[in-house]
């Protein structure tokens, strides 16, 4: 079935600027199915979306920095945690429209400045590091920085954790309808879509996507950190924005929301055995390299799946690649042996 024309006009009339080279490669992986056993495994490479060493982010940007320029605010100001890829693409992608940044991330300084963090001070950021997991006290930063800038005649614009709202979502209703398009041209029917999730944007445009065409395709996020209720929760609420944004004629189902957290480990941000293994095994059967944070996680996941017989040699799988590599240079204890 076709996505309704009316929706797919409604998204392409959103504002948006051009940050991200697309439509991203769509590789198959056939050495990693081989090993696996498993199903067909498609790679769609956001991560070379050409943005600040790619990734997803780039395309949620599009959308949120178009409603930033629209506003004529002239400082962008978002969050995340110290390796934020996020940060790192909505400082390079500010300074490409003219604007100052400031990314207020939450975690402990590093001695010195590796990865994404390194990336946000050459992009030009201005960092402020808050030492708390809280994000409410994060979110007070914010606020405090936001009524000061006011007060200096300044017009900033929040970008939420992880570029997570309808807009940044719109960036992955788009993706779909480009994957749609790319699945066809192979002729292939897609079961479904693996790929990391957390702050549930990329995961509520998807999903979206996937919906305005009834595709079937099943749209499977696996958490890098949060508890499958908190990141489902998330998602549904960015869907039910997105529903009201794109005027469509459906509410989000929430057995529809499929999200695993048996793959997080001890926590956010530290890396599991599967994730390492997973890292290499991607790194040595394609020549693909995965980040340990998010994408590392995801990929064990998918892994983890087709071990238990979810997704057998009957499927066509895509394994959604987020990006996030900069983050394996600040990783690099963890990835040194094995
Ligand atoms: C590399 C990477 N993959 C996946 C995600 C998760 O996406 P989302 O926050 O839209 O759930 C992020 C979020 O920061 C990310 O940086």
């Amino acid at each position: 079935m076709s996505p309704s024309e009316e929706h797919v006009a409604q998204l392409d009339r959103l504002p948006r600027v051009n940050l991200a080279q697309l439509p991203t490669p769509l590789e198959e992986a056939p050495r990693l199915s081989e090993y696996l056993r498993g199903p067909r495994i498609w790679i769609k490479r956001d991560d070379l979306t050409g943005l600040a060493l790619g990734g997803s982010k780039a395309r949620k940007l599009e959308f949120l920095l178009a409603q930033a320029r629209a506003q004529g605010c002239d400082v962008i100001i978002t969050v995340g945690a110290v390796q934020s890829n996020h940060a790192r693409m909505t400082a390079a992608a500010a300074q490409k429209l003219g604007l100052r940044s400031i990314v207020v991330l939450n975690g402990e300084p590093p001695p010195q400045a590796q990865g994404n963090l390194l990336l946000d001070r050459i992009f030009g950021a201005e960092v402020r590091i808050i030492q708390t997991d809280d994000d409410y006290v994060l979110m007070g930063v914010v606020a405090d920085l936001e009524r000061q800038l006011r007060r200096d005649g300044r017009k900033p614009y929040v970008i939420p954790r992880g570029g997570s709202n309808a807009y940044g979502a719109s960036g992955y209703v788009q993706a779909w309808l480009e994957l749609r398009s790319q699945m066809m041209a192979l002729g292939v029917r897609l079961d479904a879509i693996v790929h990391a999730s957390t702050s549930g944007g990329t995961q509520s445009g998807l999903y979206t996507g996937t919906k305005l065409a009834d595709s079937g395709v099943q749209v499977v996020g696996i958490s890098a950190g949060p508890r499958k209720e908190v990141v489902t929760t998330r998602v549904l609420g960015i869907v039910t924005e997105l529903v009201e944004l794109l005027h469509l004629p459906w509410r989000p189902h929430p057995d529809d929301v499929i999200v695993y957290d048996d793959y997080v480990g001890e926590r956010y941000g530290v890396p599991t055995p599967a994730c390492l293994d997973a890292i290499r095994i991607l790194a040595r059967t394609e020549g693909i390299l995965l980040d340990p944070v998010y994408t590392g996680k995801a990929m064990a996941g998918l892994m983890g799946l087709v071990a238990q017989g979810r997704f057998t040699s009957a499927h066509n799988v895509v394994f959604w690649h987020t990006g996030g590599q900069p983050a394996v240079f600040a990783h690099a204890g963890a990835l040194q042996e094995g």
